[in-house]
This record gives C-alpha cells, sequence and structure tokens, in this order.
C-alpha cells in the first residue's frame, strides 16, 4: 500500500474475524516493530504474543471486560522496562513510554498495511496482565492490541472524519 492510504486509512477494529494470520504476515509486522528506533537505541520492550484461547480470555477481562479483544486469533502486548536514568533531561523516567509508543505505531501501521486490525488498548488492569503473562517486576504493560483481520473486512477500514483541523493543531514559531 502507498505509505499515506496507511496512515489515512488505519481504524481502531473492535470485531475480528478467528482466522489465523500466516507466519510470515505476522513476521513483516514484528519485523516493523524490532527495527523501530528508541531513545540511545535501548530498545526497552518485549512484544507479548497472546495466542492461547484460556490466557487471550483473561487477557481481555483484565483490559476491564472488553471482552471482543479475545476474538482476534492473537493479541500483542508490549511490555517496557523501567528506565532509571535521565538521558540529559529528556522525560527520565517517562521516556521508555515514548520508545514503547513508536514501536507499537509501527505495529499499528504495518498491521494495516498487511489489512490487519489493530486497537490500542490503553484501559487494562497493569497488576493483572502482569501476573496473568508473569511479567518481571521491574517491567510495566503499556499497551496492547487485538491482531487480526476485521470482521467488516476491508470496510474497517476508513479514513476518520473526526479529527481536529490542522488550524488548530499546528502553529509557526510560537506555540
Ligand atoms: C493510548 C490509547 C489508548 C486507547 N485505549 C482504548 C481502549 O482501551 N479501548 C478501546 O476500545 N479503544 C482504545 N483506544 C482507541 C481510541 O479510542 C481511538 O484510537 C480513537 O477514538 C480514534 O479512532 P481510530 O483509532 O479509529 O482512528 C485507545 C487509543 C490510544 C491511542
Amino acid at each position: 500500500m502507498e505509505f499515506y492510504d496507511v496512515v489515512r486509512t488505519r481504524r481502531s477494529v473492535r470485531s475480528y474475524k478467528p482466522d489465523p494470520v500466516p507466519e510470515e504476515v505476522l513476521n513483516r509486522v514484528l519485523e516493523a516493530v524490532r527495527i523501530a528506533p528508541s531513545g540511545s537505541n535501548r530498545q526497552p520492550w518485549r512484544w507479548v504474543l497472546v495466542k492461547d484461547p484460556e490466557t487471550k480470555r483473561k487477557l481481555a477481562e483484565a483490559c476491564n471486560g472488553q471482552m471482543w479483544i479475545a476474538e482476534a486469533p492473537l493479541a500483542v502486548v508490549a511490555c517496557g522496562r523501567n528506565l532509571h536514568y535521565n538521558r540529559g533531561g529528556y522525560m527520565g523516567d517517562m521516556s521508555m513510554l515514548v520508545d514503547l509508543s513508536i514501536g507499537f505505531t509501527h505495529l499499528i501501521l504495518a498491521a494495516r498495511n498487511e489489512g490487519l486490525g489493530t486497537c490500542w488498548i490503553g484501559s487494562f488492569d497493569n497488576d493483572k496482565v502482569k501476573k496473568l503473562l508473569g511479567v518481571p517486576e521491574d517491567w510495566n504493560v503499556v499497551g496492547i492490541t487485538p491482531l487480526g483481520y476485521p470482521a467488516a473486512g476491508e470496510a474497517a477500514f476508513r479514513v476518520p472524519r473526526n479529527r481536529k483541523p490542522l488550524e488548530e493543531i499546528v502553529s509557526t514559531d510560537k506555540f
């Protein structure tokens, strides 16, 4: 797909077909994640693929009951290692969130390019998900997404209309 078509038609998908994601397709998406940039190239991430149906169900429960997440053949749980240092003043401990968000964005755009749906899930119980997946103490869950083919097919990928106009969000030389 043309890059701007990918960006313009990525939408949150909340209903999935159970069809599996072919291994080579999944690998291309994961490769897009692997090469994402991160501060000082530290790559403070672990991408946990949840495929087991029972684990997926418990994961959806831990996402404050968003059970549709379990419809997809897999979910990706983005975990970030807490970075206890300050890169020259840049955001300090919060810089891990920036790194994970970049990797996650690579994931959702690469998925769209493959005709796969995603939905960035930020509403979840960090402690419950950590316990479920055995995430180490010094790590946190940053984001979760189901990954699979949308139940609505290509119709799921519509250009969003409810966005602020450019003149409201961009300014030049001053805030
Ligand atoms: C950080 C973040 C957290 C989100 N958490 C949820 C969530 O828990 N559940 C959900 O259904 N959608 C969630 N969304 C999806 C947003 O509601 C969605 O991206 C937004 O409404 C724009 O719609 P679009 O993605 O279809 O363009 C989240 C999105 C982001 C970026």
